[in-house]
């Protein structure tokens, strides 16, 4: 290999990580590749839960070459792979080369250029530019893929006995999120020499630590459908992503890819919270984790993602949570991550400017949601240990599901975390158990909630056949009251009343949506007029809750008889309760926009619940307000409705409402 021989003293010297991404776009600019920058983390596309790949921001142009912008691209991009399919967090610190956060290096063909090109150019910026050393490098294909083994053995000239051929676990890439392009790949591969035996080759069981896969060369061919199929591509398009922080461990002679100019110095700042070199020494692993950690915390608080107990937020505080308890046992006690945000500020910020300026907040979210969690964690801890024991003692390997859901419950343990440090034990976790608690526990929080009007009743719909009778068509928003014919319904006899639900073909009622209760009003059949008590969807159709006074004999199966002759409904909203949950509406959002002036930009709208007599908004702040700020929203709130602004209603496409300023909250 070609090293620089001041790398030893710079740390990387000709290979320093800006050094790396310069070269790499730089070499692609050369080939007419429109260098782009990386899209942020949150991705446009709601099926997924981060930006996990290089291609992610492109997927639509493989779709419709003739309409991209350009043909070419080359980025670097950063990634998150922390939670859902794409996760690599489980492996973080156990392996040399995994990281939940880390940047992408890739170079597009949108229906251009193909396999000849990808290894061609994958070939010499490897070996002519890098001077990686030709004989410790290997190349696998994908099963099938002749023409790419052709390519590297015949027309690179690559030694055919270190291209193996892979099958579709490791050779053939994509979709990301449900449907999307997808292909066989051909990878490249470095051999660091350690781990396995002399001799060892790429494939054989327990080298993946010595053979890095640097280089991912994707020949996306197909587009993999909602049903299932493989769809031909209009044309084959190419993706690859370099792993920048792998490419730098190579290329560097570090011994692993926390030893990079790029990652030492965060591992440095976060080692600073042990006592000593021997504690440092030891805590080699938890330290990998915290710092690989807090490098993700630090670039997604700076997108506005805040931890949080669900989706995205989720993945946050698991990763915050487990850099807590990897370190825990070396005596951590206090917030500690807070001076590594500075260092991946100062590192990065020249890359990503997005992170310039946000040091302080990030901090003290950061340092706010250690807080929570340490003040329970060593007594989670060791809680933890006793179940495990209890369960190591019991035989079978199994931690009981309520167990783990105490830990989560009380202690704030997410469940993949007691599952991780189950296994390190050999226990597994009984899921189904976890589960189940959580849903007792959801159903006790239902049940008392505000909502007991929209319980659900288990009998199923008698459907009608209605001519036209599919989706519910809404008509609220013009009309008050409207015409419609009865599609399906079901009673329920609770001994005083029949609840009666009715599905129509048409309705003005609002339906709960969005935190926004159903309406009210009443239903007029066959000269019986029945309070709405509640309006609900069931699917797209919407679901009218009526209750049916008992009244002399009138039971069950008179209602059905009844209803099965009178299909004509006359609907009705009562104005009053709609006008009131309207203006409560409007209040969310002008509660919305005072959080954003007074808290910051990163207070959205994580639930509602707008009814006519009051409303609750929830937002994630990482502690809570102080009476000025919660005075200062009140009288931001109410010169605004003072002010007595217009409120208007347009429907628009997604992007139009974005272009136009709209807060896209889902
Ligand atoms: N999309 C492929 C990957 O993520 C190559 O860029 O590995």
């Amino acid at each position: 290999m070609t090293t620089n021989p001041d790398h030893k003293q710079t740390g990387a010297g000709r290979f320093a990580v800006d050094r790396l991404v310069k070269d790499y776009l730089d070499f692609f600019r050369a080939r007419k590749h429109e260098v782009v920058s990386s899209a942020p983390l949150l991705p446009e596309d709601p099926t997924l839960l981060f930006t996990a790949a290089g291609m992610v921001p492109f997927k639509s142009f493989y779709l419709a070459p003739d309409k991209a912008p350009y043909r070419r691209a080359a980025s670097v991009q950063k990634c998150l792979r922390a939670g859902g399919k794409q996760s690599d967090l489980e492996n973080v610190g156990r392996t040399l080369r995994h990281h939940t956060f880390f940047e992408m290096l890739g170079n597009f063909s949108f229906g251009d250029y193909f396999k000849k090109e990808a290894i061609e150019w994958g070939w010499e910026l490897s070996v002519d530019v890098w001077g990686l050393d030709v004989e410790r490098m290997w190349i696998s294909v994908f099963q099938d893929d002749d023409e790419a083994f052709d390519l590297w053995a015949k027309h690179i000239g690559f030694p055919a006995d270190r291209i193996v051929r892979m099958g579709r676990e490791d050779n053939f890439w994509g979709p990301v999120g449900d449907t999307g392009v997808c292909g066989p790949s051909s990878e490249m591969y470095y051999d660091t020499g350690r781990g396995g035996e002399d001799g060892s080759r790429l494939g054989d069981p327990g080298t993946e630590d010595r053979f890095i896969e640097y280089w991912n060369l994707v020949f996306p061919q197909f587009f993999y459908t909602e049903s299932g199929s493989y769809d031909d591509l209009p044309r084959p398009g190419i993706d690859t992503g370099l792993g920048l922080e792998r490419t730098a461990f190579i290329l560097q002679e570090a011994p692993d890819s926390y030893h990079t100019d790029e990652f030492l110095p965060i591992r440095e700042a976060v080692a600073q919270a042990l006592p000593d070199e021997a504690t440092r020494e030891r805590a080699g692993l938890a330290l990998n984790v915290a710092s690989d950690h807090v490098r993700a915390l630090t670039f997604a608080l700076s997108e506005g993602i805040m931890p949080s107990n669900e989706g995205r937020g989720y993945v946050l505080r698991r990763l915050l949570r487990r850099a807590l308890t990897k370190m825990q046992p070396f005596g951590v006690k206090q917030p500690f991550l807070a001076p590594a945000v500075d260092v991946v500020i100062g590192k990065m910020g020249g890359r990503y400017p997005e992170l310039l300026g946000r040091g302080d907040f990030i901090k003290e979210i950061i340092t706010a949601e250690e807080e929570r969690f340490l003040s329970t964690l060593e007594q989670g801890m060791s809680k933890l240990e006793s179940i495990l024991d209890k369960a190591a003692g019991k035989g079978g390997g199994r931690v009981d599901g309520g167990d783990a859901f105490v830990l989560y419950d009380t202690f704030g343990f997410p469940l993949e975390l007691t599952e991780e440090l189950a296994e390190d034990r050999g226990l597994a976790v009984e899921r189904a158990g976890f589960e189940a608690a959580m849903a007792k526990q959801k159903e006790r929080a239902r049940r008392s909630s505000f909502h007991s009007a929209s319980q659900e009743i288990d009998t199923e719909f008698v459907e009608l056949d209605t001519p036209g009778g599919g989706a519910t068509v809404f008509e609220g928003y013009e009309n008050l009251s409207c015409e419609a014919t009865l599609c399906a319904y079901r009673v329920q006899d609770d001994a005083k009343n029949c609840r009666v639900d009715l599905i129509t073909d048409r309705t003005v009622f609002y339906a709960e949506s969005g935190g926004q209760v159903g309406d009210t009003g009443t239903a007029e059949i066959g000269g019986e007029r029945l309070d709405v008590v509640d309006a609900r969807h069931d699917g797209d159709r919407v679901v009218h809750s009526v209750v049916w006074p008992r009244g002399g004999k009138a039971g069950p199966g008179d209602i059905a008889a009844f209803l099965g002759d009178n299909r004509n409904v006359s609907l009705s909203v009562d104005a009053e309760m709609r006008l009131a949950t309207m203006r409560n509406h409007t209040a969310t959002h002008l509660l919305h926009a005072a959080l954003r002036t007074v808290l910051g930009d990163h207070v959205a709208q994580a639930g509602s619940l707008v009814a006519p007599d009051r409303l609750r908004f929830d937002f994630h702040h990482y502690q809570a307000m102080t009476d000025d700020q919660v005075s200062e929203v009140e009288r931001i709130v109410n010169d605004a409705v003072m002010a007595d602004m217009d409120v208007s209603r347009r429907t628009m496409s997604y992007k139009d409402a974005v272009a136009a300023g709209a807060m896209a909250l889902f």
